[in-house]
């Protein structure tokens, strides 16, 4: 008994050194992957007020807007260094003709967008809004083509129109007033084409791709990488397939991933209790187990690593906000969807050895977007804060860490780290930590504890506020924003500092 007693003493005598977290950075590790810009992507969709109200106005909008894109959206996407981006679905994708989209703006077939709520488009925004967009943003494209209800005689004019610099299809563009081509690397071949896209079988989308692949040619030293639709979650085998059947005409293979909690029950999202929040998170690092199982599937079949895994579709998916379209997707964006966004992607950032992109859905005004607008008006949520904090990472050195974290188990039984930590070193020497602290109750103190830098200053931001609740609309926009963050200080070799519960803080490193 007095042995017990004697050992509690002792461990609570050593609690308070508990608390404290060594995080080890091995910022000397050799043989590391560069982390690909492309991780950081994003997606937008003809979907509810994406395209049409949140990115584009037309020129005659009274919205101050740049030939026609919002200039407020224009200047957001700028700032926040979209790497990729990914049009025109989705769903929408492969019932998409892309003839419908050129020639003379008031003479576009007008369509009825049956994936989404019946929406009338007049197809204003099309394949020369894209790729204008792009090029005003510095985005590469990332185009979904349509194989679900489309021709492969279709696709392959469609990358012709864009790639090529003569013949008949590049005559024709410039006619539509672009006669240089446009730079096309990502080529999707179908989007979800065991559902949305066509209701297929592996086996027989492993023949279609190879079909459509063959026809998606090179113009003029254009090199396209394309992307076969890949699985869902937990679906395994369509990966097996897959790889079995077409690795070698693929660049890359796709998969979805969405963070809900159920399909039939998804919640609101700004207003959930304890429990909620913690099968959000844990749904959300389950991320990390379900990309390792596929990329084990892949590598199975593919050794060296030759085709990448391509997320191209992330992130959180709740209730529609009430009083807004249910085929629309437009939900709020709370400090939840913030510290979900830093949390994936942390995992991202250590899996790029064979994840080559992430995007996450969508861009504007659909499921957890970048920004929302509202007429003239537009806010920036807390997702987008995380993705500006965390852009120091694009193409930077992954830099290796590790911690002994605690774990938080949800009432689902998923699992989370309660601490995440990335780093990685631009082309400059300048590290750059970015951490996650998912736990509503506790702060963490930590030690950054380097292999051989002695840092010399310490500086970051941090996004954090009183109530995981607390989002921006269109009357507090601010209320969640990035602020300096002056509490990490150097001692000696390391650096000591205390992560709020439930934030996401960004150090920079020299
Ligand atoms: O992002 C919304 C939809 O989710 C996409 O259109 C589809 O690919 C997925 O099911």
């Amino acid at each position: 008994m007095k042995k017990i007693t004697m050992f509690l003493a002792a461990l609570a005598a050593a609690m308070p050194l508990m608390a404290q977290t060594k995080v080890s950075i091995h910022e000397e590790a050799e043989n590391q992957p560069i982390i690909p810009a492309e991780i950081y992507g994003q997606f937008s969709e003809h979907l509810g007020r994406c395209i049409y109200e949140g990115i584009w106005v037309g020129k005659d909008s009274p919205i101050p807007n740049t030939d026609g894109y919002r200039n407020d959206i224009l200047q957001a996407l700028i700032d926040l260094k979209v790497p990729v981006l990914r049009w025109p679905g989705g769903c929408f994708a492969d019932e998409y003709h892309w003839m419908d989209g050129i020639g003379p703006q008031e003479s576009r077939r007008k369509i009825v967008n049956t994936n989404w709520g019946g929406t009338l488009e007049d197809n204003s925004f099309g394949t020369h809004e894209f790729f204008n967009l792009c090029e005003l943003i510095g985005a590469e494209p990332y185009l979904s083509a349509n194989v679900g209800s489309g021709t492969v005689e279709e696709m392959a004019k469609w990358i012709e129109y864009i790639t090529a610099k003569e013949g008949s299809m590049a005559e024709l563009r410039a006619q539509n007033g672009r006669k240089e081509p446009w730079h096309l690397k990502y080529l999707g071949v179908g989007n979800e084409s065991w559902g949305c896209g066509g209701n297929m079988h592996a086996q027989y989308y492993a023949d279609v791709y190879r079909r459509y692949s063959l026809y998606a040619r090179n113009f003029n030293g254009n090199r396209l990488y394309k992307v076969a639709c890949g699985a869902s979650d937990y679906n395994y085998d369509w990966t097996k397939v897959l790889m079995d059947q077409a690795r070698n005409t693929m660049d890359g293979l796709s998969l979805h991933y969405y963070t809900v909690h159920k399909w039939d029950e998804k919640g609101s999202a700004t207003e959930f209790n304890e429990d909620e929040y913690y099968n959000c998170i844990t749904k959300a690092c389950e991320v990390e187990e379900v990309l390792r199982n596929h990329i084990d599937v892949m590598d199975a079949y593919d050794k060296k690593g030759r085709v990448g895994l391509i997320l191209d579709e992330w992130g959180t998916w709740f209730d529609v906000e009430p009083g807004t379209k249910g085929g629309w997707l437009y939900q709020q964006n709370t400090m939840r969807d913030a510290i979900v966004a830093g949390l994936s992607l942390n995992i991202f950032n250590k899996m790029t050895r064979r994840l080559q992109m992430a995007n996450i859905a969508q861009m504007v005004n659909v499921l957890q977007a970048m920004a929302l607008t509202d007429g003239d008006r537009m806010l920036l949520t807390p997702t987008y804060h995380v993705f500006r904090m965390y852009n120091v990472h694009q193409d930077a050195l992954f830099v290796p860490s590790d911690y002994k974290a605690g774990e938080i188990v949800s009432e689902t039984g998923r699992r989370c780290a309660d601490l995440s930590v990335s780093t990685s070193r631009d082309r400059h020497g300048v590290l750059h930590v970015s951490i996650v602290n998912p736990s509503l109750a506790k702060a963490k103190k930590l030690t950054l504890a380097f292999d051989k830098l002695k840092p010399a200053s310490v500086e970051g931001e941090i996004l954090a506020t009183d109530d995981i609740h607390d989002h921006n609309t269109f009357e507090n926009s601010e209320l969640v924003a990035p602020k300096a963050f002056d509490g990490a200080k150097i001692k000696g070799r390391n650096i000591n500092l205390t992560i709020p519960a439930a934030s996401v803080i960004v150090l920079e490193i020299k």
